[in-house]
């Protein structure tokens, strides 16, 4: 049966009619509505009611970038969005008459690289996504781990700089302020600002007037020394962060999304670096795989909807 699959972005709104094969049948997208999650709620409504016109729909999963609950129906916390308690599943089940489960935007993508992408051949696997924020997904022993509250692997707020940077989760020191795309271009900045390197960088922002991450991606593409020289710094945040990471939960393979990963081994070299160098009981422990993710822009709403389908058929024994 076919499921439908939501991912709420920080720009745009992506939905999907997915098989259980993961493969995508119908898509729409729409920007994301700013302020109010009303207006989100409407976009999300409408967008379910046109997938499922004339279809045969077992369950629609909506991800977004948030702490949600163990019911899958409020999002806790969403450290980049305004969004506190919100009770979102509830919103959208008193408008449509079909199934309804909230999930993490990076479980979502995290799961679709499990089951059809780049984890497909393992039983233990993390994913990282490196966008505005740094999202986490953690599967072990083909189970994807949610915590006790619901709300486990986020793994963009783990500490790794004690009293760090302030983050929008309210601590200090979280790898979404060292790893993620806002950090790489607040790297890229700091680069300008010294120059050296950086005359290029420098340029770039004194024509256009800001930098935007956009920007950093075409100067790394260009092959700018300044914009490299961020990126490794990224990637060696994240290969530290991973070296923990993997001590815990020993995963076989690191899959890393988002855009910034599509920079494919200029971030990933860093990142296998900064872990081999930081491993605990480094040489004896089997090494993992780095790889970026192969779903890409559509792991979001591939997994959402495989969650909420499998979700639907076996409910609270599935993923
Ligand atoms: C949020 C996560 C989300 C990630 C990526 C983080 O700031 O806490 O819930 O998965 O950003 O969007
Ligand atoms: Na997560
Ligand atoms: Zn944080």
């Amino acid at each position: 049966m076919h499921a439908i699959g939501i991912d709420i972005g920080g720009t745009k709104i992506a939905g999907a009619l997915v098989s259980d094969q993961g493969e995508i049948l119908r898509e729409h997208r729409s920007p994301t509505p700013a302020g109010d999650p009303g207006a989100i709620v409407d976009v999300v409504v409408e967008m379910i009611e046109k997938l499922s016109v004339g279809e045969q729909v077992v369950a629609a999963g909506v991800a977004a970038a948030g702490f949600i609950d163990a019911a899958q129906s409020t999002v806790y916390y969403a450290p980049n969005i305004n969004w506190r308690n919100e009770p979102f599943q509830e919103r959208l089940s008193n408008r449509l008459n079909l199934e309804i489960t909230i999930d993490n935007d990076a479980n979502a993508a995290g799961w679709a690289e499990f089951r059809f992408g780049a984890g497909r051949l393992v039983s233990d696997m993390t994913m990282l996504t490196v966008g505005t924020g740094v999202g986490g997904a953690i599967v072990s022993r083909d189970h994807l781990f949610r915590g006790g509250f619901g709300a486990g692997a986020e793994i963009g707020h783990m500490r790794v700089v004690p009293n760090g940077l302030p983050c929008g989760c309210g601590a200090r020191g979280c790898i979404e302020q060292y790893g993620s795309g806002r950090a790489l271009l607040r790297m890229a900045n700091e680069i300008a600002d010294v120059r050296g390197i950086g005359n290029a960088l420098a340029d770039l922002r004194a024509e256009k007037g800001a930098l935007t991450g956009e920007m950093v991606g075409q100067m790394i593409v260009a092959g700018d020394a300044g914009a490299l020289h961020a990126l490794r710094e990224l990637g060696g945040w994240l290969g530290q962060a991973c070296a923990s990471l993997g001590a815990i939960l020993d995963p076989q393979v690191f899959v890393f999304g988002g855009g910034v990963a599509a920079a494919g081994d200029l971030l990933l070299d860093p990142i296998r670096e900064a872990y081999l160098a930081h491993l605990p009981a480094r040489g004896y422990h089997p090494e993992p795989e780095f790889v970026t993710a192969e779903l890409v822009n559509d792991a979001g709403v591939v997994g959402a909807a495989d969650l909420a389908r499998l979700h639907a058929e076996t409910p609270r024994l599935g993923a």
